[in-house]
C-alpha cells in the first residue's frame, strides 16, 4: 500500500508512522526528518534548506520532488511505503501522481489527520526529539529520560528549532494556505479518510489500523 499521511503540523502524523511500520512492515518515509538529516550533515541541500525550515516556510516542489522520486526507488519500497509530509502542495501531489502511475495508482490511500489549530501549538512546543534516531517525545505525555539521552539509542534528546510558538504558526499558515487544497483534491479522487487526530495516541491508531485493515488486501 502507499499510504499519505496528510495534517497540519504536530497532528501526530510521525507517531502514527512509526505506529503503522511496525503493524504493517513499509517504511516511513518523513521528508522532514530526510531534510533536517541533511543540515545535520552540512551537505549542499542541508544548507540551501536550513533557513528556509528555520522560518516556517515550505522549501521548493522541485528539491522535494527529487528527493521522494529517489527514495521511493529504495529496496524497502517494494511494498509500499508512508509519505509522512508529503506531498503538501497541489505540485507535489502531480509529481506523485506521475510516479505512482508506474507502480500502481489503486494502492494509493490518504489519512487526513483533523485537530484544532490550538491544540498543535500546545503538543509542539512540548515535543522534544532524540537528534540521532529522531524518537519523539512529549514533555506532557511521555517526557524524555532524566539524563536527556534517548532510551532507543542513546542520542541526545533536543527541542527541535522550528518547533516555537512563533515558527509553528508560520508553519500552520504553510499548512493552510498551501496544503489544506489537497484535502478537497484527494477527496474528489476517492482516496481521503478523515481521521480524528484530537484523541490519545492508541485511539488514533485504533482508527488508522481499522481504516487500513478494510481498505488494503495487500
Ligand atoms: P516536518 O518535519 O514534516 O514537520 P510537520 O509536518 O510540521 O510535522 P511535525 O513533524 O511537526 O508533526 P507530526 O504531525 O509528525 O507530529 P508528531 O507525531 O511529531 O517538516 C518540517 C519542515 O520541513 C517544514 O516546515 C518544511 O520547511 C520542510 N518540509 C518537509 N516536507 C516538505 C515538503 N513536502 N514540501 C516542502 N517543505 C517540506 O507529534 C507532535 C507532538 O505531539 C509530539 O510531541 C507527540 O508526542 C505528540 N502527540 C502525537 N500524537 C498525540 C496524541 N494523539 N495526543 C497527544 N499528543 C500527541
Amino acid at each position: 500500500m502507499y499510504l499519505i499521511l496528510l495534517g497540519p503540523p504536530g497532528a501526530g502524523k510521525g507517531t502514527q508512522a512509526q505506529l503503522i511500520t511496525q503493524e504493517f512492515g513499509i517504511p516511513q518515509i518523513s521528508t522532514g526528518d530526510i531534510l533536517r538529516a541533511e543540515v545535520r550533515k552540512g551537505t549542499e541541500l542541508g544548507k540551501k534548506v536550513k533557513s528556509i525550515m528555520e522560518a516556517g516556510k515550505l522549501v521548493s516542489d522541485d528539491l522535494i520532488i527529487k528527493i521522494i522520486e529517489k527514495r521511493i526507488q529504495e529496496p524497502d519500497c517494494r511494498n509500499g511505503f508512508i509519505l509522512d509530509g508529503f506531498p503538501r502542495t497541489i505540485g507535489q501531489a502531480e509529481a506523485l501522481n506521475e510516479l505512482l502511475k508506474k507502480l500502481g495508482p489503486d494502492k494509493l490511500k490518504v489519512l487526513e489527520f483533523e485537530i484544532p489549530d490550538e491544540e498543535i501549538i500546545k503538543r509542539i512546543t512540548n515535543r522534544r526529539v532524540c537528534s540521532k534516531c529522531g524518537k519523539v517525545f512529549n514533555l506532557l505525555l511521555n517526557p524524555p529520560p532524566p539524563d536527556g539521552k534517548c532510551d532507543e539509542c542513546g542520542g541526545e534528546i533536543i527541542q527541535r528549532s522550528d518547533d516555537t510558538e512563533d515558527v509553528v504558526r508560520k508553519r500552520l499558515n504553510e499548512y493552510h494556505e498551501k496544503t489544506e487544497p489537497l484535502i478537497e483534491y484527494y477527496h474528489k479522487m476517492g482516496k481521503l479518510h478523515v481521521i480524528h487526530a484530537n484523541r490519545t495516541v492508541q485511539e488514533v491508531f485504533a482508527e488508522v489500523k481499522d481504516v487500513l485493515q478494510h481498505n488494503f488486501k495487500n
